[in-house]
């Protein structure tokens, strides 16, 4: 054992695969893999990964990440505990920790008939991933719903970001350099079938244009200005091409399906087919949504 995790209070996995902490399935292992149970533990945790020179990843519910084959050198830390996906209703906010699931966010929602984060509804991550990826459908992102957000910087400091300290942009946001630990939500209070009802409707859209068949990362690429992304490499032929196990979605282009087994490597060549035909044919430089790990 190593003379750091002799300090550590925390039970650490070694080279736990990142398979099975990916919506993709896809990637190696991360050197070590630490699940604090709260934020006291969090903030031992990074001052002994600070003292060992240890470099740390977080993980939400692994929704839009690649793992490379070769996985992660560092630590990857993953607040999964119940005490991060604590959640509760108070004085006209909704409050939560940054591990639950954006599914277990709508359902407290739509129990308390509160209205307003609908469309997040069929996205995959968490309330932590969701913020810093400004994750959103149909013209709204989660960024329009905070009122303030609890983080917690790399030497384990904590500090609250009210709205107007924070900058949303389309698929990203200023949070980046901290650890999400919670945020308080504006929501409206309504009548629960309403929400129940809105929440529905986001949902049968999603069914009826994304392939959720086959393990992926959703939309690998942001849409670049004025366009669909999915509709450019659509435009380009590109729908069914495979490399080894994985393959541009028949359904949705923007989707790149892990259809058997398939490793980083067919991924990034995939990824990088797409680039080239659409430069080719579009002038058009798009960019990936996915965090590629490596
Ligand atoms: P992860 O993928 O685990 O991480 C994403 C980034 O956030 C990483 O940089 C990670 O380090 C960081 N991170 C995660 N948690 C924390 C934390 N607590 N503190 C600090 N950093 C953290 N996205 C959309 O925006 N709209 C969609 O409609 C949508 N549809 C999807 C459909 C499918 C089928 C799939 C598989 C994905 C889809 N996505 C969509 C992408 C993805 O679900 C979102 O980006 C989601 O918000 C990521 O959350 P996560 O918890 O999985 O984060
Ligand atoms: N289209 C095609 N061919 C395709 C895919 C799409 O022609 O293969 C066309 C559709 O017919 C439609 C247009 O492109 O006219 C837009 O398609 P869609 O409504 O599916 O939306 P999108 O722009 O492809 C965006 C987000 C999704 C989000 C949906 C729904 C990005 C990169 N994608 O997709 O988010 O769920 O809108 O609002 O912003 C994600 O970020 O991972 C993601 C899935």
């Amino acid at each position: 054992m190593m003379n750091w995790q002799k300090s550590l209070r925390i039970k650490l996995k070694e080279q736990e695969s990142l398979k099975n902490h990916t919506t993709f399935r896809i990637g190696g292992a991360a050197r070590y893999f630490i699940e604090p149970k709260n934020s006291v533990e969090l903030k031992s945790l990074l001052r002994l990964l600070i003292r060992y020179k240890i470099s740390f990843l977080v993980l939400g519910s692994g929704s839009n990440i690649l793992v490379s084959d070769k996985g992660v050198s560092g630590a990857v830390i993953r607040l999964s505990s119940n005490y991060f996906k604590k959640i509760n209703y108070s004085g006209g906010f909704l409050e939560a920790k940054s591990g639950i699931p954006l599914s277990g966010l709508l359902i407290f929602a739509e129990k308390k008939g509160l209205s307003g984060a609908e469309f997040l509804a069929g996205i995959p991550g968490t309330l932590g991933g969701a913020l810093i990826m400004n994750a959103g459908s149909q013209d709204k992102s989660i960024g329009e719903l905070v009122k303030e957000i609890t983080v917690m910087d790399r030497n384990g400091n904590i500090k609250n970001l009210p709205k107007n300290k924070i900058k949303f942009g389309y698929r990203n946001s200023s949070l980046g350099k901290y650890i999400i630990l919670s945020a308080r939500l504006e929501l409206l209070k309504v009548d629960k079938q309403e929400v129940k009802e809105k929440i529905t409707r986001y949902l049968s859209y999603r069914r009826l244009t994304q392939d959720l068949r086959y393990p992926s990362a959703g939309c690998v690429f942001k849409n670049p200005s004025g366009y669909s992304a999915g509709e450019i490499i659509d435009l380009c032929g590109l729908k069914g091409r495979r490399i080894g196990g994985a393959s541009i979605s028949e359904r949705h282009a923007n989707f790149i399906l892990n259809f058997k087994n398939a490793k980083a490597r067919d991924v990034l060549r995939l990824i990088d087919l797409i680039k080239k035909q659409v430069k080719k044919k579009f002038k058009i430089n798009l960019e990936p949504e996915i965090k590629i790990w490596q």
